[in-house]
């Protein structure tokens, strides 16, 4: 059993306003609908963001101003490819450097190594699967340059102050000419956005749900996933994408090897996620607040999305 989440869940369930954390969401079944959401037409981050990998590599690896050879450090890699532009530059070019994908989901690793390895033989990859600290930790002891990616909008799942925590760990775990590149979601028409997540075909929906099914089969728990539903709300004044699970009637929920009965009140809520959306402004204060300086924003062409490229201030 895993205790982390154990806890996680006793306290989320029993509060009065309950939660559950979006980064159990990426079980091995989960992380296959994340695919799927990363192709629907509404969710728009993947597609901006590749166009931007796409179409300014170049601009982009040079603003690294880096000696050869360097590494790329991918956190929350995934399986879902969306580096391959920027490898594929760096293969062609023939520029040296090493490539270390980290993710905590083993399946997603070898799905992408397996991808990587028949569309790029000579790329030099290094994966790693598990928790980013500890490897960037080791990886920090060595004092080759590296670029720590930080992709798909995933710093938009932490709260403001977990963002800050997180980035001062970045900081941290990076050596003086070390770059950041991190994408980040902008404000943009709030249809837009909440068409991104309240997807007509519900696959966020099942995205969710997928969390009780989860938690059913690892703690021995009897959540009837058709008693539940889900809900989303943008709120454009601060950015927030907020994502619920919905109790739809009065029930109680048994966790075997919790040992809890969770009660549940008809439309009663759990909230799952955060998705932050930001103003460039909004970036420059982040930024500024953990020591760090903004080299460039790239954006896509309809400025729905940047990935911004970080260096430490010194
Ligand atoms: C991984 N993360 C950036 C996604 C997001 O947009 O917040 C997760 C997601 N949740 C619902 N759709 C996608």
């Amino acid at each position: 059993m895993n205790n982390t989440f154990a806890k996680d869940i006793i306290n989320g369930l029993t509060t009065s306003n309950k939660e559950l954390s979006s980064k159990y969401f990426y079980d091995d079944s989960g992380s296959r609908i994340f695919q799927e959401i990363m192709q629907m037409p509404e969710y728009y981050l993947t597609d901006s963001e590749f166009e931007i990998l796409s179409l300014q590599v170049q601009q982009i690896v040079a603003a690294l101003e880096f000696e050869q050879p360097f590494n790329i450090i991918e956190l929350g890699a995934g399986d879902g490819f969306k580096t391959f532009k920027l490898l594929e530059y760096l293969v062609t070019n023939e520029v040296a450097f090493n490539y270390v994908p980290i993710d905590i989901s083993q399946e997603a690793i070898t799905i992408l190594t397996q991808k990587l390895k028949s569309r790029l033989p000579e790329l030099s990859i290094a994966p790693k699967v598990g928790d980013y600290f500890e490897i960037l930790r080791e990886t920090s002891e060595n004092k080759t340059p590296s670029l720590l990616l930080f992709l798909g909008g995933n710093i938009g799942n932490y709260s403001h102050s977990e963002a800050i925590d997180l980035l001062k760990l970045f900081y941290q775990n990076m050596n003086a000419n070390d770059k950041l590149l991190i994408g980040m979601d902008l404000k943009k028409n709030p249809i837009t956005i909440h068409n991104a997540y309240y997807d007509k075909a519900g696959v966020t929906k099942r995205f969710n749900l997928n969390l009780l099914i989860r938690i059913n089969r690892e703690f021995d728990a009897d959540f009837k996933i058709d008693d539940f539903d889900f809900y989303c709300h943008y709120n454009p004044i601060n950015g927030e994408v907020k994502s619920y699970i919905v109790s739809l009637k009065t029930q109680t929920v048994h966790i075997g090897k919790l040992g809890l009965d969770i009660d549940f009140q008809q439309n009663e809520l759990i909230w799952t996620e955060l998705s932050q959306k930001y103003a460039l402004s909004d970036i420059e204060v982040l930024a500024k607040t953990t020591n760090f300086n903004i080299k460039h924003h790239f954006l896509d062409c309809k400025h729905y999305f940047t990935d911004s490229l970080w260096e430490k201030l010194h």
